[in-house]
């Protein structure tokens, strides 16, 4: 107890990110630590831990206090001895520039909408940061639901969005492709969710997987999806993080989108740690708001 009482939560400059100061999150959290953080981060869905030290077995195993862990689908991105922890890096192993490194994640998306099941939140820690650029943006989602017209509102609860991997308008730019691709399918999720620990209602729509809606024509959709996207990565609504090395920062996949600024000069190493962590069996499940 005495502990919980010097941890503190801090407002940020660049937007609706919180700090979390007082967690070494790399050691064992006990039960009311991590009761403390779930609460803040039902409430804040962008939660940042400075200084911290994980290894992958670290961060894995911080991260399996919140949920189940996947492997990432791309192998060459897998850490050796953990594969549910991946690398985010702009370089390989070589050390040579890695051109999808340097790119990815630039537009904005949240992770995985193209699948049955949706992850809860993920986590990114920072091991080597340019100088100057590569931070990662952040849009909330619910405030962005919130500001939008009562009449739209109404609207978005009774339409469902249609998800595939990167076949949105907001990917079109970076991956040039608008098909599904071989053997991929649809995904359906309502278009607002209500979050399942806030129980706020938020949009679900991003403009890299969301590419129309059940019962639209493709157009209006696709061009729904655009105004969405437009409004919610309005800067009112933006966190923009600049990493520093030792950063944690977890963010929740239902209430957020996010992207890589790309803006750091390639030549500087960017590597981070990354984990994505899907709802434990038996947790709760954001529900459609209706
Ligand atoms: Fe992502």
């Amino acid at each position: 107890m005495a502990e919980i009482q010097k941890v503190e939560i801090r407002a940020l400059d660049n937007g609706f990110g919180r700090e979390v100061v007082g967690i070494d999150a790399s050691s064992r959290l006990d039960d009311e630590t991590l009761g403390w953080i779930e609460q803040a981060f039902a409430e804040h869905p962008v939660l940042v831990f400075r200084q911290q030290r994980f290894d992958a077995p670290a961060l894995d195993a911080f991260a399996r206090r919140f949920g189940t862990p996947q492997r990432h689908v791309m192998l060459k991105y897998r850490h050796p001895e953990i594969p549910e922890v991946s690398y985010v890096r702009n370089v390989d192993d070589a050390g040579k520039t890695d051109p999808f490194g340097v790119k990815r994640a630039s537009n904005w998306h949240a992770d995985a909408t193209y699948e049955t099941h949706l992850p809860r939140l993920a986590m990114l820690h920072a091991l080597e940061v340019p100088s100057t650029g590569g931070g990662t943006l952040f849009a909330d989602m619910r405030a962005a639901f919130d500001a939008l017209e009562p009449d739209l509102k109404e609207t978005l609860i009774s339409l469902t969005g249609v998800h595939g991997f990167n076949v949105g308008p907001g990917a079109e730019k970076l991956y040039a492709t608008q098909k599904l691709a071989v053997g991929q399918v649809d995904q359906f999720h309502p278009a607002v969710l209500r979050h399942p620990y806030s129980g706020r209602p938020i949009l679900f729509v991003n403009p890299s997987h969301t590419y129309r809606f059940v019962g639209m024509e493709v157009g209006a959709g696709w061009e729904l999806v655009e105004r969405l996207s437009k409004h919610a990565i309005e800067p009112r609504f933006r966190y923009h993080h600049h990493w520093q090395p030792g950063d944690l920062v977890i963010w929740d996949e239902l209430a957020t989108m996010h992207r890589n600024a790309a803006d750091a000069d390639p030549k500087e190493r960017r590597v981070l740690l990354r984990s994505i962590v899907y709802p434990a069996v038996g947790a709760p499940k954001p529900i459609a708001a209706v």
